[in-house]
């Protein structure tokens, strides 16, 4: 039997792996846009486990699911026996054996690894408190329909060092871009998989400016994760000077983009000018989280398909 793969983080998935997806994506995007079916999962079912709340991470695998032919579970913690305390442990063996594929949105990383190595099938992690690769796999998708490879890039994160962060980060490794991160003190962006991230790759700075200064992508996220609620007045506080303006906007090459990977809080960590402005490609990201998880349940399930 062939070993089971999981999407757990971005570096699960090698260069070539990513370059194959990318191209499989926008295959998929152009194929759904033309009203072409494509029904490879007839009969394929996921189960979707949310911790937390969602709005597109829900609504693009339910969507990409039912596009493949198959269909899609929700499940939460309020209505499941998950948030009565069944273990994660016995909760991967049942859900492993009534579906094909298991996403899930929680907060620490160790849950779904814990899942994943209890399910018999493949494991796409939806968020966690530290990381969100299927966020960051559609962001890049975007960043080649708009600009071409992204390799040789430079990446400006403006904001709290999170789990969106800490994804390019894993991405400028495997794709050879560079990460250039601003984070008030405090906030700053920390490594957690005992890589050694080199100056070529990654590049903690003070000011906004500084990150953003020649950059091709500048993104953002809230000052505020899901988890962290507690925290959001001296949160507040902490990022008031990082927010991305048109002035500092201004400061990236002229052709840079602006990514957010929503929900957004304009006047806080964006200016509406900026996230409603034409540098901003936020919709479109939003949907190519559709099709670029369509294109990784694909290869989860059925490996590299070329029809
Ligand atoms: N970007 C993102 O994951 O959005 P949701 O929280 O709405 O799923
Ligand atoms: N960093 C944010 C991303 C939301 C999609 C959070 O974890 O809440």
């Amino acid at each position: 039997m062939k070993p089971v793969r999981h999407y757990l983080q971005f570096s699960d998935l090698s260069h070539e792996e990513y370059q194959f997806l990318f191209a499989r994506s926008q295959v998929l995007k152009r194929r759904q846009g033309s009203g072409e079916s494509h029904r490879p999962l007839v009969g394929k079912v996921m189960s979707m486990v949310f911790e937390k709340n969602s709005t597109r991470t829900r609504v693009s695998f339910e969507a990409g699911m039912a596009q493949l032919g198959g269909h899609a579970m929700f499940l939460d913690t309020k209505s499941s026996q998950m948030g009565r305390g069944e273990p994660i442990e016995d909760t991967a063996r049942v859900l492993s054996r009534m579906s094909d594929i298991i996403m899930i949105r929680t907060f620490e990383q160790t849950l779904v690894e814990r899942l994943a190595e209890y399910s018999r099938v493949p494991v796409i992690n939806g968020l966690t408190n530290e990381y969100h690769p299927c966020q960051v796999l559609a962001d890049i998708l975007t960043f080649i329909e708009r600009r071409g490879d992204i390799a040789g890039k430079t990446v400006a994160w403006v904001g709290d060092g999170n789990n969106v962060c800490r994804t390019w980060l894993q991405a400028a490794k495997v794709l050879g871009f560079k990460l250039k991160a601003a984070s008030p003190r405090g906030y700053e962006l920390t490594v957690l998989d005992g890589v050694d991230y080199g100056p070529d790759c990654f590049e903690r700075v003070a000011e906004p400016q500084q990150a953003v200064s020649g950059a091709d992508l500048v993104t953002t996220d809230v000052f505020t994760s899901m988890g962290f609620e507690a925290e959001q007045q001296a949160r507040l506080a902490a990022f008031a000077d990082y927010q991305v303006t048109p002035e500092l906007m201004r400061l990236a090459r002229p052709d840079a983009l602006f990514m957010h990977c929503l929900p957004a809080h304009r006047g806080e960590e964006v200016a509406a000018a900026v996230i409603d402005g034409p540098q901003s490609v936020v919709w479109d990201e939003a949907e190519n989280r559709m099709h670029a998880q369509k294109a990784l349940i694909e290869f989860l399930l059925l490996g590299r398909r070329q029809d």
